[in-house]
């Protein structure tokens, strides 16, 4: 799927609650979150997997540090593992999972 792909249905039912929305679906890009944001489609950003490829994410989101974002391409190596119970890898992020190792 491409990035956002689930926006379509997610705005359908921001349509039907006065609750807060969060979605899923591949935003990698900090463009297409705020995006999401800004057209009130959502009132949270999701990011499973954008969050494997790059746990600090939302720290370089809040630093400024846009380019040193680690991007997701939506492989599914790490969903693949978690499938077959094995340790999660992603091929964009080698050391996922050893965040603890550097406090
Ligand atoms: C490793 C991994 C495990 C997941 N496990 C579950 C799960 O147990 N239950 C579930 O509803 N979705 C699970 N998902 C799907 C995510 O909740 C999410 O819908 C999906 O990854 C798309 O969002 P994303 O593009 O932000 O990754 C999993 C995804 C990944 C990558
Ligand atoms: S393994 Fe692929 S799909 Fe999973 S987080 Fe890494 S880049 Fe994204």
């Amino acid at each position: 799927m491409g990035e956002g792909a689930l926006q379509d249905r997610v705005a359908y039912v921001r349509k039907l609650t006065g609750k807060p929305v969060v979605c899923v679906g591949r935003f990698t890009s900090p463009d297409s979150m705020l995006g999401q944001l800004k057209r009130g489609v959502v009132d949270l950003i999701g990011a499973v997997r954008p969050s494997i490829a790059d746990p600090f994410l939302p720290t370089k989101v809040r630093g400024g540090r846009l380019e040193d974002i680690r991007e997701c391409i939506g492989c599914n190596i790490c969903y693949a593992h978690d499938f077959r119970c094995s340790p999660l890898r992603c091929t964009q992020n080698p050391t996922m999972g050893e965040e603890w190792r550097s406090g």
